[in-house]
């Protein structure tokens, strides 16, 4: 029997038996021999995966940049993890709360590169980078740079700062085509004067899925004696990636996006030597004010949900790294290049490869936004999201691992019929 048949008879054979975790270690023995370039492609080998998952038969999932919600056996592990501290009760919270806490952010740093020291898990992007700008000590005429294309409502926490302490916002616009990373590296430094303290990059840019090149934005900016805060809500376990070798000064994430842990789980790195200056905005237990933990003071919150971060990074590794980053770009190449030279259809998200993975937008020039998005539901049964502004205008198009290329073939048959309507 060659590799492939035994594959073919051997799939699906232990699923029933086992925890979904083993039944994926059990696929990655079987494929062994089987190069990750070609397994992208394998359906089949998709097909297992997506079993750990329960997906609503009403409607295609094409939505999962809000959050990625978790598979099955990270919502088992979740379910114990809020029964064992209900019975535990208070005495959980007295003697291992702290401890454990600490081994998530251990294997959170293993998996990101850094040391624990530099990292803290906080309940998401919001919380993360926020505690960056109201962290610091901000005089007037102070000025901050980001993009046009940032995530609202962190511009709205700079916003507030200007209102409260005077500091001016610098705003860019990223094209959705970009040549080079020079040509963005080039917008940001366009936009630096003697006043700046601080610029907010997106690794991925939530609208359109476009990858920004962090280290070229680092080192310029660095040149110039300006931190950089990094906006990584969509790129930890989606982009395989080390956080150290970015050379940024402060990274957040929400780990309920691409980690998918359960809802209210984020992470925030520090560079060790920039945590002392950072005000924390809750006031700590920890006195030690070059203790990052300082920043890590949200009072009493639910525990459990730290606790699900190590069973969602045990998916997450089993299933690999290199692997998902591989197939969720394949996935977005697969329907975005069948469309990409149609007349009256616009893909809002660059053709270079290195510059997208997962996500990526599309408009249909006749159809505005929010009709569009509306329609790919109410008629196809494809949920997505309406982007009108910022530069974009199109829907946000974001399959998962459990998404199938026949799925995607149903969204490019819609996208070809409206766009000919
Ligand atoms: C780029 C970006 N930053 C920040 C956030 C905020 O994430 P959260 O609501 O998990 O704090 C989002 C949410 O979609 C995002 O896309």
């Amino acid at each position: 029997m060659n590799k492939r048949t035994f594959i073919k008879n051997s799939v699906g054979a232990t699923l029933a038996l086992q925890p979904f975790i083993r039944h994926l270690e059990y696929l990655n023995n079987l494929y062994i021999d089987i190069s990750n370039n070609e397994l992208i492609r394998d359906e089949r080998f998709w097909a297992e995966v997506r079993k750990g998952y329960k997906l609503k038969p009403d409607y295609i999932n094409l939505e999962n940049g809000y959050y990625c919600f978790t598979p099955e056996s990270t919502l088992e592990h979740f379910i114990d993890h809020v029964r064992h501290v209900n019975f535990e009760g208070s005495r959980y919270m007295r003697t291992v709360q702290e401890e454990n806490k600490k081994k998530a952010t251990l294997r959170l740093a293993d998996m990101l590169g850094c040391g624990t020291d530099e990292l803290i898990i906080t309940r998401n992007t919001t919380e993360s980078l926020d505690t960056i700008i109201n962290g610091i000590e901000w005089k007037p005429g102070d000025e901050a740079v980001m993009a046009e294309q940032d995530y609202g409502s962190i511009v709205g926490q700079f916003k507030l700062m200007a209102a409260k302490f005077g500091i001016i916002n610098k705003i860019i616009s990223v094209p959705n085509h970009p040549e080079t990373d020079e040509e963005i590296v080039r917008l940001y430094e366009a936009a630096i004067t003697p006043a700046t303290k601080l610029i907010m990059v997106c690794h991925m840019i939530n609208i359109t899925g476009q990858i920004l090149p962090i280290k070229k934005i680092c080192e310029m900016a660095h040149s110039k004696g300006v931190e950089v805060m990094v906006d990584g809500a969509h790129a930890i376990a989606h982009i395989d990636f080390n956080i150290k070798a970015l050379d940024c000064d402060y990274y957040g994430a929400s780990l309920h996006k691409w980690l998918s842990t359960p809802l209210g789980a984020g992470m925030l790195f520090i560079k060790k030597e920039k945590v002392k200056k950072l005000w924390p905005t809750f006031a700590p237990w920890h006195d030690d004010p070059s203790d990052i933990r300082k920043l890590n003071h949200t009072g009493t919150h639910p525990v459990h949900t730290d606790l699900a971060i190590q069973d969602a990074i045990d998916f997450y590794l089993t299933l690999g790294k290199e692997r998902k980053e591989a197939r969720l770009r394949y996935l977005q190449r697969y329907w975005s290049d069948q469309v990409r030279n149609v007349s009256g259809i616009v893909i809002n998200t660059p053709e270079d490869p290195h510059r997208s993975c997962g996500i990526a937008n599309v408009g249909i020039e006749k159809i505005a936004p929010g009709p569009m998005a509306k329609i790919l539901f109410e008629k196809y049964k494809i949920w997505t999201v309406a982007i009108d502004g910022q530069g974009v205008r199109g829907c946000r198009i974001t399959p998962n691992v459990y998404t199938s290329t026949k799925e995607l073939d149903i969204f490019i048959q819609a996208l070809l019929e409206l766009n000919r309507k």
